[in-house]
């Protein structure tokens, strides 16, 4: 039978109504959620491990030279990447994972899904201008954050800390440069984030308007041996991170010595870029807020328990000449450093004991730093400890990185008990021992 021509019309309208909702349901179904942008496979960088560490600087200003896919690739798998083992490249913290990491640059907002290394678009459109100061313009800004779920606020900071150091390591290992940024309420809560996210960190990405210029010239008087380069690169180290259960063995002086510059120590290069607005020629292992540095590092051997001194000329200009606010270096200075006695015995199965970690009473070092709140000034309130345990996050993750690097083995461990590590190392209340890190075989 012949259809009427105008039921031929309703049919069609409706079958194009239907049409039209069914693809609009598919696409705001998937939700811009899941809408995945594939990451390139990550470039084979061979730089060093330790002249990475050399190179850690900030950069606040970038040309508007475009960051490669590539390169954001090797940026990203660097910072909290999946490795053929299927572990991430940085520890877990309290044997959890809480990281999130969000790339936003002119088109999108994204998030970064380490399972299948893809961008998942997040919020369409450019909210670089909402998040940052001008100063810190670059291509791409990256958002650090953590879920609340899993983690307390210096649980993600530590976690973040590690993350932060493998993206200016990475960057700088590209020629790119990043900066650590960090403002309360957090700069990347403006993006809008869901309920159990919270927010830390902001790092523009991009090529620096003044060029990197580092001359190799240490200055190194200590009985400390001279920190040297090892055969092994950042990758390496990513690639074979490990949290090893069982740490115990020998460690030569010269092992020792650069596992714990590595924690906290000056840089063998002096750097004659002349960045903006801050000019500092010789940088530390790890970036600090406000350059305050408050961290004081304590070593534990079979033998007693040593504070780490970085450099002591810092330490006295910085308090003779309190104008300049920072134990940084503006001038260049020769690196004197030492480890001084705080204690002589072996303090080690104590300090299993108090973590009830029975695994580290024979490692041959265990390193502890502990935030000095005097020195943290008016960032030693409730709201900013989180950055310093950033700080710490990045200092240990230097320790597992160097390790690994020296084919050793190393372990991180967040303490239950501040308390009686302070009685330990003979600290009062206005200490924060904030993590610690085993090393060995
Ligand atoms: C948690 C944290 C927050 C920081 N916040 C800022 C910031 O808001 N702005 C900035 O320019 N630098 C910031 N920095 C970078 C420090 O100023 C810098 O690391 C320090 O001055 C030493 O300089 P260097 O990293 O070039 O060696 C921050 C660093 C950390 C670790």
């Amino acid at each position: 039978m012949k259809k009427p021509i105008f039921m031929k019309y309703v049919q069609l309208l409706i079958i194009s109504f239907l049409m039209f909702n069914t693809t609009t349901i598919l696409i705001y179904g998937s939700n811009v959620n899941q809408i995945e942008k594939e990451l390139p496979p990550p470039l084979n960088i061979d730089m060093i491990l330790e002249e990475t560490i050399f190179r850690r600087m900030s950069v606040r200003e970038f040309t508007d030279n475009p960051v490669s896919d590539e390169e954001l690739s090797t940026i990203l798998w660097a910072a909290f990447g999946l490795r053929e083992d299927g572990k991430h490249t940085i520890s877990k913290i309290n044997n959890t994972h809480a990281a999130i990491i969000y790339v936003i640059n002119e088109e999108a907002a994204y998030k970064y899904n380490p399972e299948n290394h893809s961008l998942v678009i997040f919020k369409e459109g450019d909210f670089r201008g909402n998040l940052v100061r001008i100063q810190y313009d670059a291509p791409y800004q990256i958002g650090l954050c953590w879920d609340a779920d899993k983690a307390d606020p210096n649980q993600g900071g530590v976690e973040l800390g590690q993350i932060g150091q493998n993206i200016q390591f990475m960057a700088n290992a590209l020629n790119l440069g990043t900066v650590v940024t960090g403002e309360i309420p957090p700069a990347i809560e403006r993006l809008g984030l869901p309920d159990n996210e919270q927010g830390l960190i902001l790092m523009p990405l991009g090529y620096p308007a003044i060029q990197y210029d580092f001359i190799d010239r240490p200055m190194w008087i200590s009985l400390l041996p001279k920190i040297k380069l090892s055969v092994n690169s950042l990758t390496y180290s990513l690639e074979n991170l490990n949290e090893n259960e069982n740490i115990n063995g020998d460690l030569t002086d010269q092992e020792i010595s650069q596992i714990i510059w590595s924690s906290y120590g000056f840089s063998n290069y002096i750097d004659n870029s002349e960045q903006e607005p801050v000019h500092l020629r010789r940088h530390r292992t790890v970036p600090s807020a406000h350059g305050y540095y408050p961290f004081e590092i304590y070593v534990i051997t079979d033998e007693g328990i040593f504070r780490y001194y970085h450099n002591i000329l810092i330490d006295i200009i910085s308090k003779y000449f309190p104008v300049l606010n920072s134990p940084v270096d503006f001038f260049g200075l020769p690196i004197i450093t030492f480890l001084s006695k705080v204690k002589t015995g072996d303090f080690r199965e104590e300090i299993a004991e108090i973590t009830s970690e029975p695994n580290i009473n024979d490692a041959p070092l265990i390193i502890i730093p502990v935030l000095n709140l005097e020195n943290a000034k008016e960032l030693s309130i409730e709201s900013a400890i989180r950055f310093w345990f950033y700080e710490a996050g990045a200092s240990a993750h230097n320790i597992m990185l160097e390790s690994t690097a020296l084919d050793l083995s190393s372990r991180i461990i967040y303490p239950i008990n501040s308390d009686s590590i302070n009685n330990v190392l003979e600290l009062n209340e206005n200490y924060i021992p904030s993590l610690i890190i085993a090393v060995g075989k």
